[in-house]
């Protein structure tokens, strides 16, 4: 079979990780996690003492760090300058950051030619997931899913087992994250015309796991 490129987008909390992870295991594909890639940016960023409130600065230092993406789906690996970064890259002050420095354009330059020459290795074919990769990074993917979900699935999947107040403050960040994700200027957050929508609200991940197989093996 030819090589078959899959663009799973949607905000944070819809179940994009587990499923994408999921899909390309079971049908033999790469795996690119492109929210890592922007994570590992900012995480380098803040290291090196960048103002995240200064998006010029942030664009001079855009091209420093060398970030490197391991594709197997059952062990995502990231470094940046040789350091794994797995860990670190999901600390709240990344996360509360990373929209800000996702949102300078010399950023996403970069990191979006990283992501169409890791697409383009892949042999039999890859599982891309983030925020633009239907609408932007792959405009001519073989198949393009776009996942959403109730604001109130998406904070409770993120917070675990917290519970109360908690559910709550995760549920205002993640409405603040993906307002900014949706509303900038350069390849915001949003759905590719040709894409097709799964709300994963009352579906367990097995099942949205089953409907994506589905449709990638029909474009087969
Ligand atoms: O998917 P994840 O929550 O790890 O993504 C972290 C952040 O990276 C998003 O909130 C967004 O700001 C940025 N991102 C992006 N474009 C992508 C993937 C992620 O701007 N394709």
């Amino acid at each position: 079979a030819p090589a078959v490129i899959v663009a799973i987008d949607g905000p944070s909390g819809t179940g994009k990780s587990s499923t994408s992870k999921a899909v390309a295991a079971q049908l033999g594909l790469s795996y690119l996690d492109t929210g890592a890639q922007y994570r590992a940016i900012t995480w380098w960023m803040v290291n090196n003492g960048i103002d995240i409130a200064d998006p010029s600065s942030i664009a001079d230092a855009a091209g420093k760090p060398d970030i490197v993406s391991g594709t197997d789906p059952a062990a995502p690996a990231i470094t940046v300058d040789g350091t794994d970064v797995a860990g670190p890259i999901r600390t709240q002050e990344v996360t509360s950051k990373v929209s800000a420095v996702s949102a300078v354009p010399e950023v996403r330059a970069r990191i979006t030619e990283l992501q169409r020459s890791i697409a383009s290795a892949a042999v039999q074919g890859i599982v891309v997931e983030g925020r633009d990769i239907g609408t932007t990074v792959l405009p001519d993917a073989d198949l393009k899913i776009f996942l959403t979900a109730s604001p109130e699935a998406r904070a409770a999947r993120r917070s675990g087992e917290l519970k109360g107040a908690d559910v709550a403050a995760t549920r205002e960040a993640l409405i603040k994250r993906d307002t900014a994700d949706s509303t900038r200027k350069t390849s915001p957050l949003a759905k590719a015309a040709d894409a097709v929508e799964v709300d994963t609200s009352d579906l367990t991940l097995q099942q949205v796991i089953e409907c994506v197989v589905t449709l990638v093996e029909e474009k087969r």
